[in-house]
């Protein structure tokens, strides 16, 4: 499973890219607007400097809703920087936009996706990746964990080459359910992603080494 975060921070993407095991990132409008980035050229030099630091794919996400504004945004946005892969939102003129880009070699990550209906749209316009919302669903009292588990399924079954990216993710045990339910990519916030580092009887046998290494050793 690729592991990507889900933040437009430039420090926590190097944060995370410094552990030596992300493969992206993932934005939003909502994440960008939260580390203050305004402004068409701001927000794509922004863009950059994610690409920069990070070896993966990283999301730009269109902010156009008819399908020519969005033709036209994701082109500019992919024409940045090789590593750019656009976010179209799972909308009727999001997969045209999707099968548009996708019949001519422009990456894409459709997004705001909450049912194996429009994962179905999705993979069937030739996204890239799909991006079913798995906390959001469970806000809803909705298993969206669940939906990641359908969704790779349905795919396998019908050999869709679509990378099911599981977002939305909000605590450690989401990443651990969606390994299990088979999502190829976990985009992740940095607070998750260190989650699972944790364990109290690593910390009590790290102590207990140390303190019989010093027993010894002085
Ligand atoms: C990333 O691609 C999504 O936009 C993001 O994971 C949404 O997360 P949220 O539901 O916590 O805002």
């Amino acid at each position: 499973m690729k592991f990507f975060i889900d933040t437009a921070n430039l420090e926590q993407i190097r944060e995370a890219n410094d552990l030596g095991v992300l493969d992206g990132v993932t934005t939003n409008p909502s994440l960008m607007a939260k580390e203050h980035i305004k402004g068409e050229a701001n927000i794509r030099q922004h863009y950059v400097d994610i690409c920069n630091i990070v070896k993966g794919d990283v999301s730009a996400e269109v902010i156009a809703t008819d399908l020519d504004g969005m033709l036209k945004e994701g082109q500019a946005l992919a024409a940045l920087h090789p590593q750019i892969v656009v976010k179209v939102p799972c909308t009727k003129d999001g997969i045209k936009a999707v099968k548009h880009f996708s019949d001519n070699g422009i990456r894409t990550n459709c997004t705001l996706v909450f049912s194996l209906g429009q994962a179905l749209l999705a993979a069937k316009a030739g996204a890239t990746y799909v991006s079913p919302f798995v906390g959001r669903l469970d806000d809803i009292s909705t298993d969206g964990v669940e939906l990641i588990r359908q969704i790779v399924g349905v795919y396998q079954y019908y050999e869709f080459g679509t990378q099911v990216l599981a977002a939305s993710i909000r605590h450690t045990m989401h990443i651990i359910q969606c390994l299990e339910a088979g999502a190829d990519v976990a985009t992740c916030p940095l607070s998750a992603i260190m989650g699972l580092l944790k364990h109290p009887l690593t910390d009590a046998g790290l102590a207990q080494f140390l303190a019989d290494h010093k027993k010894v050793n002085g």
